[in-house]
């Protein structure tokens, strides 16, 4: 086993060792990211492969990766929530709750005592909802608590346009909020490229908005249909969140985040760093958007009060 870098890592806990969580932890190692991966499931030989295998990586980098026990994981600095049922074929993020709020809820009692200033990172789905009750039943503060929310869609959409425009993703700015799930939306009035508002460029106005806005919010279920998972595409937005998290790069990216005004998690932009949320930036939605996120936070909100 390497001997420990002087200084010490951040401690990153991954609950789930699955597809999702070995490569949370592997893109992690690749992108060398100064964190000491604690990973932990239920599956203790599953950890244990996974560990194995994933320290063939760390050559490559400072990174650690060990097997851990739920009382380590919260005494950890950022603690990653992975595990839970995933979508079958057809099925929606929304449809997973019951099954992933008693997973949630045991890994939860699992870990505690949890360290005061640990940042609770949720990934599981449906993930604004979970993130709400992560909330309440780990008791940290709002800002500790946020989730991957739209990172992804967001990231999927802009590929798209990136395509479109032939220019770099980094340079365009647009946004899939509400949620990661059948409510999210595109706040395409907001979107612009260098201060250049997105619907000014011409090869704009030979897009079928609704047409890439579905294409965007359908494509998990499009690879879900083929190879069963998703996982390279939320483990490479989950690394860049524990950078952002770590490296304190303050980064402005549309996370599953606590709204005061809706009084519910919701995915909208919000600036991430080494305390968690530091705040969020409400973007200028034009009316059609604006519903589009009420009828998201309602939907959100319906399933909440359920369980609390
Ligand atoms: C997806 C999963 C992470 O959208 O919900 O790929």
């Amino acid at each position: 086993m390497k001997p420990l870098p002087q200084s010490p890592l951040t401690k990153l806990a991954i609950i789930g060792a699955g597809s999702v969580g070995s490569t949370i932890a592997h893109s992690c190692i690749m992108r060398r990211l100064p964190v000491q991966i604690l990973l932990n499931d239920i599956d203790q030989k599953r950890v244990e492969g996974e560990v194995l295998d994933l320290s063939d990586g760390t050559f490559l980098s400072n990174t650690t990766v060990t097997a851990a026990q739920p009382q380590e994981v919260g005494q950890c600095d950022i603690i990653v929530i992975t595990a839970g049922a995933k979508q079958r074929p057809g099925e929606s993020r929304a449809a997973l709750i019951e099954r992933n709020y008693q997973i949630m809820k045991s890994v939860l009692d699992g870990i505690k005592p949890i360290r005061s200033d640990a940042q609770l990172l949720v990934v599981a789905n449906p993930v604004e909802i979970l993130c709400h009750l992560a909330q309440k039943l780990s008791g940290l503060p709002h800002n500790q608590v946020f989730g991957s929310g739209t990172v992804l869609d967001s990231a999927r959409l802009r590929v798209e346009l990136a395509d479109t425009l032939h220019v770099n993703e980094a340079s365009i700015h647009c946004y899939v909020l509400g949620e990661h799930g059948d409510n999210q939306f595109v706040a395409w009035s907001a979107g612009h490229v260098g201060g250049t508002p997105l619907l000014g460029f011409d090869e704009m106005k030979n897009i079928d908005l609704a047409q890439k806005s579905q294409a965007v919010a359908r494509k998990a279920y499009e690879i879900i249909d083929r190879k069963g998972s998703t996982y390279y595409g939320i483990g490479a937005c989950v690394s860049l969140l524990v950078e952002t998290v770590v490296c304190n790069t303050l980064r402005l990216l549309p996370i599953s985040c606590y709204d005061p005004k809706f009084s519910t998690y919701v995915s909208t932009p919000a600036v991430l760093g080494a305390r968690g949320v530091l705040r969020q930036v409400d973007l200028p939605l034009n009316q059609e958007e604006s519903q589009a996120m009420d009828k998201a936070v309602a939907s959100i909100k319906a399933i909440t009060q359920k369980y609390h």
